[in-house]
C-alpha cells in the first residue's frame, strides 16, 4: 500500500513571519493526521524557521529547488549539501522552472542525482502545456520528460512523481480525476518499463493543477492518485488541512 502524500508548494509566496504564522495556524491539526504524509514546501528563507516550529511532529519539510553543485562560485544558488541539513524532499522540474528559469530534461536530471546522492527525496514534476493537451500528445510529452529526466538514473525508494498539467496550474482549471488518473497510470506503466512492476507499483504519484478543498476528493478517490503537490490551496490553513483531512478519510 502506498502512504498518500499531500504537498504544498508555496512558490514565491510568504515572508519568513508569514510563514511562520502559516505553519503555527495548521501545526497542531496537520500532525494529529497520521495516516497521509504531509509536506510543506516554503520559500528557502523560510525552511530554517519552518523546520524549527515542526520539529518532533509528523510534518515533512520541502524545498522547492535546488542546484546540482554540491558548492562553489555559483552565486545565488542553493546546493543539495545545503537543503540536506534543512529538509527531506525537493520539487524538482516543476513546470515554471521549465518555462521562466529555462530548465532542460539534462538540468532536471542532474538535480535529481545531485539530490538523490545527498539522500533528498525528489519530487519530479511532469506534465504537457494545453496545446500539446489539445493536439493528443500528452502521453509522448509525459513520456519524454520522465525519459530525460531519470535516465542514466537508477531507482531510488526516495523517488515521487507529480504529474501537472501545465493548463491547470494555478488556472482554477483542473483536469477531471478521470483523466489525471489516466494519464497517471500511463506514467505508472513508463515507470513500469524503466525500473520493473514492482517499483512502478511502489512510486507514489501525485496530481497537481488548481487541487482545492472543494475538488480533492474527485482526484484522491482515484486509485493510481496518491495524492497532491497543491499550489495556491497550501497557502490557506483551513483549504490545505481540509485537503489533508479528505486524503486520510478516504485512504482510511
Ligand atoms: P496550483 O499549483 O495548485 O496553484 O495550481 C500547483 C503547483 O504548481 O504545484
Amino acid at each position: 500500500m502506498r502512504v498518500p502524500m499531500i504537498a504544498g508548494n508555496w512558490k514565491m509566496n510568504t515572508t519568513v513571519s508569514e510563514a511562520v504564522e502559516l505553519v503555527t495556524k495548521m501545526r497542531h491539526e496537520l500532525d494529529g493526521i497520521d495516516n497521509v504524509d504531509k509536506v510543506i514546501c516554503p520559500p528557502f528563507v523560510s525552511l530554517a524557521a519552518v523546520g524549527e516550529l515542526i520539529k518532533g511532529s509528523s510534518i515533512k519539510l520541502g524545498a522547492q529547488n535546488i542546484y546540482f553543485e554540491e558548492k562553489g562560485a555559483y552565486t545565488g544558488e542553493i546546493s543539495p549539501l545545503m537543503l540536506a541539513e534543512l529538509c527531506e524532499f525537493v520539487i524538482i522540474g516543476h513546470s515554471e522552472r521549465r518555462q521562466y528559469f529555462n530548465e532542460t530534461g539534462e538540468i532536471i536530471n542532474k538535480k535529481i542525482r545531485a539530490a538523490l546522492k545527498v539522500g533528498l527525496k525528489p519530487i519530479l514534476c511532469i506534465g504537457e502545456r494545453l496545446e500539446e493537451n489539445e493536439a493528443g500528445k500528452t502521453e509522448e510529452v509525459v513520456t519524454e520528460q520522465l525519459r530525460s529526466s531519470l535516465a542514466g538514473i537508477d531507482y531510488s525508494s526516495g523517488l515521487i512523481i507529480a504529474y501537472e498539467p501545465i493548463w491547470a496550474i494555478g488556472t482554477g482549471k483542473a483536469a477531471t480525476g478521470e483523466q489525471a488518473n489516466e494519464t497517471i497510470g500511463l506514467i505508472r506503466h513508463n515507470i513500469a518499463k524503466l525500473y520493473g512492476n514492482r517499483i512502478a507499483q511502489d512510486v507514489r504519484i501525485l496530481y497537481g493543477g488548481s487541487v482545492t478543498a472543494a475538488n480533492a476528493t474527485e482526484f484522491i478517490s482515484q486509485p493510481e492518485i496518491d495524492g497532491g503537490l497543491v499550489g495556491g490551496a497550501s497557502l490557506k490553513a483551513d483549504q490545505f488541512l481540509s485537503i489533508v483531512r479528505q486524503t486520510s478519510e478516504i485512504r482510511r
